[in-house]
């Protein structure tokens, strides 16, 4: 899913639309596999073909290697399969929710090792693009790079960090951190700039994009600026931040955060794509 879910989506003007009845008290529920239609795991099969065919050369090794571990690419798989692979690799599992979650849930979930996915797909009219996080955006953008041990560990450590920044009033501040690595990180390799984030993997335009496009601004990670900086949910990124490896930005991450927000919360934001003297 998408971030400190509703907070990095923004208020959306439409009502989630998934089916929150059925979810246990923790907002997952059971994979509803038997209500994929053909249409629906065709859809799948499409996304995963070209998105797969786009990687070479803009998304990052890691992430390139764990994509076999999802299994089945001409239909949606089964969580629970995924689960046997993913659980032996890291002690992540994931879990199926309707849609975005509240916050709080999400944070507890991720400290827990248990990463959210929607069990529900796009519709074939929505296959370019959609606002809301959906089966393909969750699994295929953000499940493989759990299979790699420091940056599953990152995620939890943000998951815990959220539960601590909930109760500091800071959510919108950390959110920023979830939105420029988790959903839309650039990483430096010896051979090139490639993409981490799972909003850009998933998104068939914005991979090129953030990676040869001369538009953008790409600046390398940095803490405070990252977390003032605004950013747009229904566009392409005007500003990404670059990072030298998954460690560097666990490293860079560890620090407890509680002083440095009241220090940031007294600093205006920035706006994406803002140039500015000094950092
Ligand atoms: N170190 C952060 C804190 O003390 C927690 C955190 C870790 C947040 C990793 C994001 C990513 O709040
Ligand atoms: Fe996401």
């Amino acid at each position: 899913t998408t971030g400190a879910a509703p907070a990095v989506y923004g208020q959306s003007s439409r009502p989630p639309r998934g089916d929150y009845a059925r979810c246990h008290t923790d907002y997952t529920c059971a994979q509803n596999f038997s209500a994929y239609s053909e249409a629906d795991h065709d859809t799948y099969r499409r996304l995963y073909a070209r998105q797969s065919a786009l990687l070479p050369g803009l998304a990052s090794d890691v992430f390139i290697a764990a994509l076999p571990s999802l299994g089945a690419k001409d239909r949606i798989p089964r969580f629970d399969e995924i689960n046997e692979r993913l659980w032996r690799a890291t002690r992540w599992e994931i879990v199926a929710v309707p849609g975005l979650i509240p916050e709080v849930p999400f944070f507890t979930l991720l400290a827990n090792r248990k990463f959210p996915v929607t069990d529900w797909i796009r519709t074939p009219e929505e296959f370019d693009y959609i606002v809301e996080p959906d089966l393909f955006h969750d699994l295929f953008g953000h499940v493989p790079l759990l299979f790699d041990p420091v940056f599953a560990d990152y995620v939890q450590r943000y998951g815990q960090g959220g539960l601590k920044a909930q109760a500091l009033g800071a959510c919108e501040m950390l959110s920023r951190l979830y939105w420029y690595t988790i959903e839309f990180g650039l990483i430096r390799q010896p051979e090139g700039l490639r993409a981490y984030g799972a909003g850009i993997l998933s998104s068939s335009g914005e991979l090129p994009y953030s990676v040869r496009s001369p538009v953008p601004q790409r600046l390398p990670l940095q803490l405070e600026r990252t977390m003032r900086t605004r950013y747009q949910i229904d566009s392409f990124q005007r500003t990404y931040f670059v990072i030298d490896s998954f460690q560097q930005l666990f490293d860079m991450t560890a620090p407890d955060f509680a002083p440095l927000y009241p220090q940031l919360a007294a600093l205006p934001e920035i706006e994406s794509g803002l140039a500015l003297q000094a950092g």
